[in-house]
């Protein structure tokens, strides 16, 4: 019988910009409060990238650091996914922008979207692209620049987001399985929760839409709340059900950073005590994709977990997207 092809996490990376803005800078810009922004979301500050420093630049670094970790030179990757909702461009994909910075041309490469829950999707894809056995060696990475799509004069969204850039490189294995379970899910008609109405094709970019701000995230944030708290609960408890491990079989719980008011009502929902969930939303906001995985490479550098430990990633997103994976360190 041919032997089952397992996943193996060789090293993880991430890299944010240097700029940091805080919520005493924004009280600057709008009316707002470093109290308000920190009792009702518990952010205090988040990466700002430089105007010349698009998506695939922090996607680079965050690469190579997860290279060097894994112990593998970029020409040893045979594909190259980037989960981001803020690509470089609409098209070529910032996957390819990406293949070109790290000189492995000719190497497949495409983005992914899934908004807040693309990671987590990208694992799920690189798990099913290695048990087939098309491709051995994968770089996934979690990259936006959400302060580049957001309404600086609206203070409902603008106080929420940052940058930033996770990346993770995983290989087949015949002895170890590191990805011990994802499930995910989406619902399509809470489209008009969370979005970014124009430059797409349903409304391509005028002096208009321009004028309007119709380029930058709108967001009702209330009901995203409402639905957030149960769908990451459900990804949750089913992830954790698919591993066949129990809540205390997690040494770490790491919760898309969005609000610390969602992650405390998931945790709680849980059973989880929060001593064994991560927060880091404090410096880096909501960075969509990269949030989960620059939390789990966080996690690592800082010997909150250990090799061989098992943690849960669980998200959320527009569309709306949610998932969850149980995967051993
Ligand atoms: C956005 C969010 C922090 C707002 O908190 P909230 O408690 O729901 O606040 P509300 O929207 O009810 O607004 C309450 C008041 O604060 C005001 N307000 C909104 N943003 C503000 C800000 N940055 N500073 C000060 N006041 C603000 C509102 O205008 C409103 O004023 P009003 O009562 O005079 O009308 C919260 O709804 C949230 O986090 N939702 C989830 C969003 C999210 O995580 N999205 C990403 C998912 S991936």
């Amino acid at each position: 019988m041919k032997k089952k092809i397992g996943v193996k996490v060789l090293g993880t990376g991430s890299c944010f910009p240097k700029k940091v803005i805080t919520n005493v800078d924004l009280e600057k810009i709008v009316d707002t409060s470093d109290e308000w922004i920190s009792t009702r979301t518990g952010i205090k500050e988040r990466r700002m990238s430089e105007k010349d420093e698009p998506t695939s630049e922090l996607a680079l670094k965050a690469s190579l650091e997860a290279l060097k970790v894994a112990g593998i030179s970029p020409k040893q990757i045979d594909i190259i996914i980037v989960a981001t909702i803020t690509p470089d461009m609409f098209f070529p994909s910032t996957a390819c922008f990406l293949q070109a910075k790290l000189n492995i041309l000719s190497v497949p490469a495409f983005d992914l979207s899934a908004s807040c829950s693309g990671f987590i999707y990208g694992i799920s894809v690189a798990k099913a692209f290695i048990e087939s056995g098309f491709y051995k060696t994968i770089l996934l990475v979690g990259a936006d620049e959400l302060t580049k799509i957001t309404d600086w004069t609206d203070r409902s969204t603008c106080v929420l987001f940052g940058d930033g850039a996770g990346a993770m490189i995983l290989s087949a294995s015949e002895s170890n399985e590191d990805i011990l379970s994802v499930f995910l899910g989406a619902d399509g008609s809470y489209s008009d929760l969370l979005f970014l109405p124009a430059g797409g094709t349903r409304s391509p970019a005028t002096i208009d839409t321009v004028n309007e701000k119709l380029h930058t995230i709108k967001m009702r944030g209330q009901e995203v709340f409402r639905v957030a708290v149960p769908k990451m609960v459900l990804a949750a408890e089913k992830a954790l059900e698919f591993s066949g491990k129990r809540v205390e079989d997690v040494k770490l719980f790491i919760p898309h950073q969005a609000n610390m008011r969602i992650i405390e009502a998931v945790a709680k929902r849980i059973g989880i005590s929060m001593d064994r969930v991560f927060v880091n939303i404090h410096k880096t906001g909501n960075i969509s994709s990269a949030t989960t995985i620059t939390a789990l490479d966080e996690a690592i550098k800082t010997g909150k977990l250990k090799v061989g430990d098992i943690v849960e990633l669980v998200a959320f997103g527009g569309g709306f997207t949610w998932g969850a994976t149980v995967l051993r360190v």
